[in-house]
């Protein structure tokens, strides 16, 4: 058995702002309902116009540091995940080194090391079993590590993904003997395959994505993945054999969220590979008939099939399903319904969701991880929550944040969003709070982003 390690305490950081999505579906001439109930989106989060993902970043941070009474000096690495770095070369992580100084002293945290990981949705998770990794190693030189799940969603005004923005940051607390969740590194599952459902060339601000191919291949890689988590388990002798349920295994859960009906899909899709087999799925497809055929297609063809979304819409209605995913998932989705996409972080806002807003003993309880990130990759792992872990809750406060938000109206979205604001013209003048400030000039810093703490 190596070392216990994993996450001690998270902060998240939102945006002020946002957008109803009644509001902006019926600006579209779209039904509202189809982004409330049909994507399950009710408000996005928008980042002000001083606002980058280094910003939110680095105030996920400082509020993490804050909530801890942490040093610059118990810090060992800040990694960051992000895929809207603004910056092809300088990772956000080291801007962020810059702010947090801004704060703690000039050279005050010089020692650490400073990644930043890229791959789309899931840069998070890998940045987390990495650094997790050299933790459980020793190498560390610190006590505590740092990784930060940083983005902003945004697609071109008018398309099918516009619904589905958001912004947001969380960061993670790493350590050894952790008072929230532990790692249980031997099970994790990877699912990989070089895909084109999402991505965006350098040169673009809004991400190319193919809507339906990308559920298609997030639900392909997830499967990889969960097999490979549960081919793990049975090595281990947690299960018997392949034939047993993993989810069975599993107390709550929390998956990449682009919208929150995108969790839903997964869990149907996780549960119809998990429960085939077992003696209450000849229960159920007598209830709603057999699972249509795979014959002839790929697996991504199979997942956006009319015959297999109808099979998993007759799944969805069932008992089973139903008590599975409100006792496993729906609590994730609480907070994400209110911010909408935020790529990387989206993952981790929705552990923190669960924590935050249930009422029954969590501890012991194993806490799976279903994490998705266009391009393509599946992440699937576990943790155990910890017997202290409510003294951690008690100092998270998303939901309150989430509450204090103000709304603006679509015509001040789509000039933020089109980049029509100057730096100075923030909605909400910054305060308290990390700002871009000034963009290089001279030839020297051209483009170069300045940042700082605005009192
Ligand atoms: N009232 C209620 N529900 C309605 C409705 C209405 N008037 N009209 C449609 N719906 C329902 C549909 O029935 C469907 O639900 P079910 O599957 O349960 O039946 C749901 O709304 C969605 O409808 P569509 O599939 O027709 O939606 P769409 O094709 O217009 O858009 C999308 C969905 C393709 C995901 C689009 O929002 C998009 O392109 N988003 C960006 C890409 C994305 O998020 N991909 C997810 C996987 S990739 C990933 O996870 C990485 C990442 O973060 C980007």
């Amino acid at each position: 058995m190596g070392k216990t390690v994993g996450i001690d305490d998270m902060a998240a950081y939102l945006p002020k702002l946002y957008v109803d999505a009644e509001e902006l579906a019926k600006e579209r001439n779209i039904p509202p309902s189809k982004i409330t109930k049909g994507l399950g989106i009710e408000r996005l989060a928008i980042p002000d116009a001083h606002e980058d993902a280094a910003t939110m970043a680095a105030m996920a941070t400082l509020e993490l540091m804050e909530k801890n009474d942490l040093s610059p000096k118990d810090i060992d690495f800040i990694e960051i995940a992000t895929e809207t770095s603004p910056d092809a070369s300088k990772p956000i992580s080291c801007y962020v080194q810059g702010m947090l100084e801004q704060i703690y002293g000039r050279g005050s945290f010089d020692h650490v090391g400073a990644p930043e990981t890229k791959f789309a949705c899931v840069g998070a998770t890998y940045a987390l079993i990495d650094r997790l990794a050299y933790i459980a190693s020793g190498w560390n030189r610190a006590e505590y590590s740092i990784v930060v799940a940083t983005d902003i969603a945004r697609y071109r005004l008018n398309s099918s993904g516009e619904p589905t923005q958001g912004a947001a940051a969380i960061a993670l607390l790493l350590k050894e003997e952790p008072r929230l969740l532990a790692y249980e590194p031997e099970f994790t599952g990877f699912g990989t395959i070089d895909d084109r459902d999402f991505f965006r060339p350098v040169e673009s601000k809004t991400a190319v994505v193919d809507g339906q191919y990308s559920i298609g291949c997030y639900l392909r890689d997830m499967r990889i993945a969960a097999d490979a988590y549960k081919r793990n388990m049975v090595k281990l002798g947690v299960l018997k054999s392949l034939r047993e349920s993993v989810v069975e295994k599993i107390g709550l859960a929390s998956f990449h969220t682009p919208f929150p009906k995108m969790a839903q899909y997964a869990f149907a899709s996780f549960l119809i590979h998990d429960w085939r087999g077992l003696p209450k799925w000849k229960k159920i497809i007598e209830k709603i008939g057999p699972e249509p055929s795979r014959e002839g297609l790929s697996d991504v063809e199979f997942y956006i099939s009319e015959e297999y979304k109808n099979f998993r819409r007759k799944f969805v209605k069932t008992e089973e399903f139903q008590s599975e995913y409100k006792s496993k998932i729906e609590n994730s989705l609480i907070a994400l319904r209110q911010i909408g996409n935020s790529y990387t972080a989206s993952v981790w806002l929705g552990v923190e969701s669960h924590f935050e807003t249930r009422n029954d003993d969590l501890a012991g309880k194993r806490f799976g991880i279903g994490s998705y990130g266009s391009g393509s990759s599946a992440i699937v792992c576990s943790f155990i929550v910890q017997p202290e872990y409510k003294e951690v809750v008690k100092k998270m406060d998303l939901m309150r944040k989430l509450d204090e938000r103000q709304r603006i109206p679509i015509d001040v979205y789509e000039d933020l969003h089109e980049g029509r604001l100057k730096l100075h013209e923030s909605v909400i003048p910054p305060k308290n709070e990390f700002a871009l400030v000034s963009f290089g000039n001279k030839s020297y810093d051209y483009g170069y982003r300045y940042y700082k703490y605005i009192t």
